[in-house]
Parts: C-alpha cells; structure tokens; sequence
C-alpha cells in the first residue's frame, strides 16, 4: 500500500525520489508528490492526482532541485484520490509523508484545530503534519518531536518526516508498515520497499517495530521502542537486482504468468530428493515439530487464502491431518479455540499484509504449537515472526493481481503437505515418490498449458460484452474457481462470482441465463461425471459454458458449449495446472475491456493497512 522515498544527499535528490516511486507505483497509485528542500533555502512540493507519470510531467514543467527530499505513491485511505490530499502533507516548514492508518485522527483533529490548526486535506496524516509541528515548538529537535508525536498515534505507520528548519536529516518511525533505511556513501535513503532504492545502493538496514531513525548524510542513529539507542545490522542485498521490465510483454501480469514454469522448478530446486520432499527445506527444526503435528490452521488473504484452501483438501485427504482455512481478517478478531498441537501456517506473496501479520501476532499468545510462513520476500516481516519459513521462489511479483505468487505457494503447499505425512507416517504407500515424480514434470505441464495461449485468447472474445459469470469448481478445483473468479474480477471489472459445482441447484442457477457464461475446471477425477450433471443444469437454462477439460475426460464441444482440452496430469496437482487458463482469461478479457492490467482500480499490491 503507497509508497516512500526519502533522500539526503550532496546532489539533487529529485530524480533518486521520482525514479523510486516508480519503482513502488505498483503499490499505489492514485496520486503521488514530492516535498524537496531546495537550493533556494525553501521546502517547496509538488503533488498530483494519478500516475507518477503526471507528477514527473509536472516536474519537468517546474523543477525542484535540491539535497532533501521525501515523496509518496499513494492508494487512498482517508480521503478520495485528489490532489489536495496527496502526500506529502505541509505544517508550517515541515513535510510529511506516511503509509498506513491513524485510527485516532478525529480525536486529534479536533484538538489540533482547537489550537488553532487549519487542515487543508480529508487526510489522517495531515494529522501527524500538525501534531508534530506543535510539539517541534516546544521540543525543538526534530527526531525528539517525533518521539513525542508517534507516543499519541493509535494505530499504523510508516513515516517520513522532513523540516526547513533543520534541513540536514530525514526522519522516520515504523510501527506496523515497513520501511529500510539505504546506506550510500556520503549519502542516505529511505524507502518503504528497499525496491526503490536499488538504483542508488545495495546496502540496507531494516528498521524494527517501534523504532525511530534519524537519517542524515553521514550518519544513521536508531531508537527502539523504548527509546533506547540501537544499531540495526546493514545487510547487502543478496536476492540479486530484478529488473523491473516487461521484457517481450505487454505487461507484467502476462510475463508473470509465463514465468510460471520456470519459478516453480526454483521453489523446488533444493527441496526434492529421489523420492522424497527434504523436510528441513522448512527448516532444522522442522522434522522434529512436524511430527508432534496434529492439526493445522492456515490463516492469509485474498489469493493466498485460496492457495491455503487447496492446501486443506491436500492435508486432510494425503497426510489425514485435520486442517482450518481462514481469512485473516476475521481470524484476528475472532475468539478462537485452539486444538493441542496446532501448527499455525501464513500465506503471502509480500509477508506485509496488515491482517495477516495480525493474524500472527495474535496466534503468538494463543497456544499454537508454532508458526510456519509461506512467502515470497525473505526479508520480509511475516518471515521475520515466524518460527519456519519455506521461501516460494516466484521473484518480483509487480502486476497487482497475483498470478506466480499463487502457483509457487500451491508448491509449497504441496511440500508441506507430504513432509508433515512423511515424518508423521501417515501417507498411503507410494504416494510420495509418486508425487515428487509429479512434482519434477510439472513444470513441463505447465509449459504446455501455457502454448493454450491463444486458444484461452479466442475464447476470452465471448466475455468481453458480459456483466456476470460464474466460476464451477469441484473439490480442490472449487478454491482453483474462486481464485479465477477473483482474477476475473480484479482487472476486468466484471463482476464473478464461485460456487462449488454442486451448490449451483441452491440458489445461483437462478441467475444463469445467456448474458451469463459459466467456467468450469474439470479434471478427469471421480466428481468428473457429477461435474458434467451440473453443468447439464447450465445448458437447460440457455447458459454459455467454458470448459477447460481434461483431454481424458470425454468432454466435447457442442451448441453454448465450449470445451477447451488440458493436458492430462495427476489429480492432486490438477489445481495448480488447471490455475493457469483461468489466469490467462482473466488477463485476454481485461485486455480487451481496454482496463489497466497491472495496476487496475483502487487496488494495490501489498496490503500494509487494515
Ligand atoms: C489478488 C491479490 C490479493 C493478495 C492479498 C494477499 O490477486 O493479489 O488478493 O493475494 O492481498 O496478499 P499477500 O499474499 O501479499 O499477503
């Protein structure tokens, strides 16, 4: 969610901080502004409603040149996306910029407008702008100004504060929403992804909760949360620079989607003996606690609630182990009862998500046996809190809509599932090497789903016109059809809806008429012929169908019907090939929606608030 830049520098920071919110612009991305100190002695801004292309043409109309500088992406919270509520946010001589939400900003509105304070935006963080402003009168050092300020904010914050009365630092607090302080020579950056700084450093310190930095050219002083002074260990980034480019693509989300084979072989590389998934891939404790294992709770959001759905029916049915599946945001306000044993495992492509990281953080004092992170970013939070970590090797995820991210958490979900059977014995014969076998083809499998490319692109033609469709999955394909439907729906603006197949006689057969295509995944299972019942049901009413079947499963294409063949593969590993046409339609019909595929409305990537 938004992003920050911040630089204090002997040369113009402008570009540094433009370049990064670009970098971070996947993040957020319904206006964006800088607040640079400039040669002329003055913290002067410029702010804009939409891209950071508008900011940049606006710049290069109207330059800002100086050595200091913060600015901000942002997805908005508090207020509609305009200009007068972007960031930064002015109080008198000093700038603000910030990620996350102040739950208290009426309370403190009203006390600020009380002495006095004229508010100019709908924002929460114009809060913070006055609150610090007042205390800097008494206080008079900038970095002690903000101690005192982040002492009366209830609730998350990443923020970066500059002031013209002491133009010589940036300064910043992190309680909930990331941020990485850059370490250049004779120079300093800050930024809430260490992505925006690439560019100009590969030396970073991550700041820790509660902590507050005062960030200068020479010099970085940290304090915690109780106001200790603490060094933070600076780390060289080591997961290699990832351009930022589409390459061949036309955008990040298609690319994303061909680099399914490839990243799921690395989530494997390493993992995998003969026959065998190598149990401490999660860890050197690993085999030890999974075999106390006797109950899982997967917590996540969004797509990676989905992966942790096809992952129960994987965990009941080959390693009989009972498993929970919740949203994180209704499993952090909820009284849970904790079964002894329990393991408690996240999923997330970004390890920042607010809910889930709540979500751990509760499971902390509830009793869990320990916590397990599936995620993407290894310097990430969720990774950070957790007690084992299998890393999914997708990369850089940019397009909004997760789509790698997805097929490499199945991965380890998969992993997951055969090392808890494999130390608790519980695994039926043969299964395992069978599934490993699997395993090491399957990047080959998904290679030839994706050469369905054009095919799934003709067939994308009949959605173009469409208001509704709905999405049919049977067993683990049930989770495969809601993560379809959330694609659908994300960039293409129609709206989707999944059920299971069966649930389709409750209810929703009542909306299926011609205006409404149904997809259906059907591999060749034993619910293969219950599946070709419902979708009966749909031809009775005069609904279009799309089938992506398997080439076994007899299925052909006939008057409203159309079946589209899928490689044949083993069943337990049907949801994460049967995954990718759904992934290639919903991006075939945005693109022909004419909607902003990588960056569609008022979503972002990474989910730091609540
Ligand atoms: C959908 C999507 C979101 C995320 C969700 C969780 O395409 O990207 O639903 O899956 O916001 O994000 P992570 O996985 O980063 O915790």
């Amino acid at each position: 969610m938004c992003g920050i830049v911040g630089a204090v520098a002997e040369r113009n920071i402008t570009p540094i901080l433009l370049e990064g919110l670009k970098r971070l612009e996947y993040r957020g991305y319904d206006s964006a502004g800088v607040a640079v100190f400039t040669n002329a002695g003055k913290l002067e801004r410029m702010r804009r409603p939409g891209k950071v292309s508008e900011l940049e043409q606006a710049l290069a109309g109207e330059p800002l040149v100086g050595r200091l500088g913060i600015a901000h992406t942002r997805w908005a919270t508090h207020g509609a996306p305009c200009e007068r509520n972007a960031h930064p946010h002015f109080s008198g001589d000093l700038a603000v910029v910030h990620n996350g939400i102040i739950e208290n900003h009426e309370v403190l509105r009203e006390q600020l407008k009380g002495l006095g304070y004229v508010f100019t935006s709908d924002t929460d963080t114009e809060v913070i702008a006055h609150l610090l402003n007042h205390k800097l009168k008494d206080l008079g050092d900038l970095t002690v100004a903000l101690k005192a300020t982040v002492k009366e904010l209830h609730g998350a914050y990443g923020l970066a504060v500059v002031s013209a009365s002491q133009p010589d630092r940036v300064v910043a607090a992190r309680s909930g929403s990331p941020l990485v302080i850059g370490l250049g020579l004779g120079e300093n950056f800050l930024a809430s992804d260490q992505l925006a700084l690439r560019q100009v450093t590969d030396r970073f310190m991550y700041l820790e909760e509660g902590d507050i930095a005062d960030i200068r050219r020479e010099s970085v002083a940290i304090w915690d949360v109780n106001g200790q002074s603490v060094e933070r260990e600076a780390v060289q980034y080591r997961d290699g620079a990832e351009a930022a480019d589409k390459g061949e693509y036309r955008h990040f989300m298609l690319k994303e989607i061909h680099e399914q084979p490839a990243v799921v072989q690395r989530t494997l590389e390493g993992r995998l003996s003969q026959n065998q998934v190598l149990v401490n891939a999660f860890g050197p404790q690993a085999a030890e606690l999974f075999a106390r294992v006797r109950n899982v709770q997967i917590v996540a959001c969004g797509t990676s609630y989905h992966a942790g759905m096809v992952a129960r029916y994987w965990l009941e049915e080959l390693a009989g182990i009972p498993c929970q599946v919740e949203v994180a945001s209704e499993f952090r306000y909820r009284k849970v009862v904790v079964q002894p044993d329990t393991l408690f495992v996240t999923i997330s492509q970004s390890g920042e998500t607010a809910d889930t990281l709540a979500a751990l953080r509760n499971a902390k004092e509830l009793g869990f046996l320990a916590s397990l992170a599936i995620c993407n970013v290894s310097i990430s939070s969720l990774v950070r809190e957790s007690d084992l970590t299998l890393l999914t090797q997708a990369g850089r995820e940019i397009g909004v809509a997760s789509t790698k991210a997805f097929t490499t958490q199945l991965v380890g979900l998969l992993l997951l599932t055969l090392s808890l059977g494999q130390v608790r014995g519980t695994l039926a014969e043969g299964v395992e090497a069978t599934l490993v076998e699997e395993l090491r083809r399957l990047p080959t499998r998904l290679g030839e789903a994706l050469a369905m490319d054009s095919t799934v692109e003709k067939v994308a033609e009949l959605f173009a016109d469409k208001n509704h469709t709905l999405f049919l999955g049977r067993g683990a394909q049930y989770p495969v059809a809601m993560e379809g439907s959330l694609k659908l729906k994300e960039i293409s603006y129609i709206h989707a809806e999944a059920y299971p197949a069966g649930e389709l006689k409750h209810g929703p057969l009542a909306l299926v008429d011609d205006d409404m295509p149904v997809v259906t995944v059907a591999p060749n299972n034993e619910l293969l012929e219950k599946l070709k019942s419902n979708l009966q049901e749909v031809r009775a009413r005069g609904g279009q169908l799309v089938v992506f079947a398997d080439e076994k499963a007899g299925m052909t294409n006939g008057e409203g019907t159309h079946v589209i063949n899928m490689p044949h593969i083993n069943d337990t590993l049907s949801p994460i090939l049967y995954t990718i046409p759904l992934q290639l339609l919903s991006y075939y019909v945005a693109v022909l929606k004419g909607t902003d595929v990588d960056q569609p409305r008022n979503l972002a990537k990474s989910v730091t608030v609540e």
